[in-house]
């Protein structure tokens, strides 16, 4: 048996699948392998292990004949064509739940690091502009008693949501159904998608990309907000449109954003890179070392299971 991994990852993972006795072929680069080169090196094997930098389209899946499984070393899986794997009883793969507290912790440090401008306050320090105390330097904005809204009520959403409800804040969620469960252990309500842009002091973005999602946040979505919202997003930058993001943020119509994630990835709109009232990461949601081990490991495990003839531990087609 023999595994393509198209990038590094934490070796843990390579070491479960050669333990198991399945050679693997690595790309060692952080750069994302081109299409042709994937399809080369890949050619024979039964299982790819890929990252969410790396599209696997229906042309590399039509090309790789004994392919069993496509294991993403991601939970969002909108880099795969799940469908037409499916059609050819190929399994897809992701690594939730692993990752749920990370990405969590991550977007409530951008929800404080805009709402109290902590990087933009970072720099004006060490730009030596702290010369005298002043009662209106820097000034934020109050968690407590605010409105959050979560666009995606699933794990790191819910996740996101608890976090919130220690610092005081009233959650509203907007999902495809309801999750009583998390009403009852936070009272969030659940409103449309216009009510919580309506009502929301801040808004948080949790919900997987699908062709209903892109751009889910136009145009017409900032200009329901509330003035001064804050916008964060960890989910997936196609999401929103990333112009009418700069507009709304230019307009003042924004407070700020908090944004590991691109409509672009990795390319940035420059306008962006220029706004202070902008917390810009590289899309590190995961990036803890406990994590990307834990995805390492389980990303292995799944391929480890189909090509015992098992079902992988995480699937998210059934075949
Ligand atoms: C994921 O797993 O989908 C995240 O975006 C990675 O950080």
């Amino acid at each position: 048996m023999k595994v393509f991994v198209t990038s590094i990852i934490p070796e843990i993972g390579i070491e479960i699948l050669k333990k198991e006795g399945i050679e693997v072929v690595q790309y060692k680069s952080y750069l994302p392998i081109e299409k042709d080169k994937l399809i080369s090196k890949a050619k024979n094997c039964d299982a790819i292990l890929c990252l969410l930098s790396n599209k696997i389209d229906k042309e590399i899946i039509e090309s790789l004949p004994k392919l069993k499984v496509i294991s993403n070393y991601a939970v969002g899986y909108n880099n795969i064509d799940v469908e037409y794997a499916t059609q050819r009883k190929i399994w897809v793969t992701n690594t939730p739940d692993v990752l749920t507290d990370s990405t969590a912790d991550l977007a409530f440090a951008l929800l404080l690091a805009t709402a109290r401008r902590i990087v933009e306050a970072d720099k004006f320090t060490r730009d030596g502009r702290f010369k005298i105390w002043q009662s209106d330097l820097m000034l934020g904005k109050d968690l407590k008693g605010k409105t959050i809204g979560i666009i995606g009520a699933g794990r790191i959403g819910q996740a996101f949501g608890k976090r919130t409800t220690g610092f005081g804040m009233k959650i509203l969620y907007y999902d495809k159904k309801r999750v009583l469960q998390f009403e009852n252990e936070t009272g969030a309500k659940f409103v449309s998608l216009n009510q919580l842009l309506k009502k929301s002091d801040f808004i948080s973005i949790h919900t997987p990309l699908t062709d209903e999602t892109y751009h889910m946040i136009d145009k017409k979505e900032f200009s329901i907000m509330k003035d001064g919202a804050i916008l964060i997003n960890t989910a997936r930058g196609e999401i929103v449109n990333e112009k009418e993001l700069v507009n709304a943020l230019k307009s003042g119509k924004l407070f700020a954003a908090g944004l590991d994630v691109y409509e672009f990835e990795p390319k940035i709109t420059k306008d962006l890179l220029k706004m202070n009232n902008v917390v810009l990461l590289p899309h590190i949601g995961s990036a803890t070392v406990e994590t990307r081990n834990k995805m390492s490991e389980l990303a292995a495990k799944n391929i480890v299971r189909v090509l015992k003839g098992k079902k992988p531990i995480t699937p998210v087609n059934s075949i």
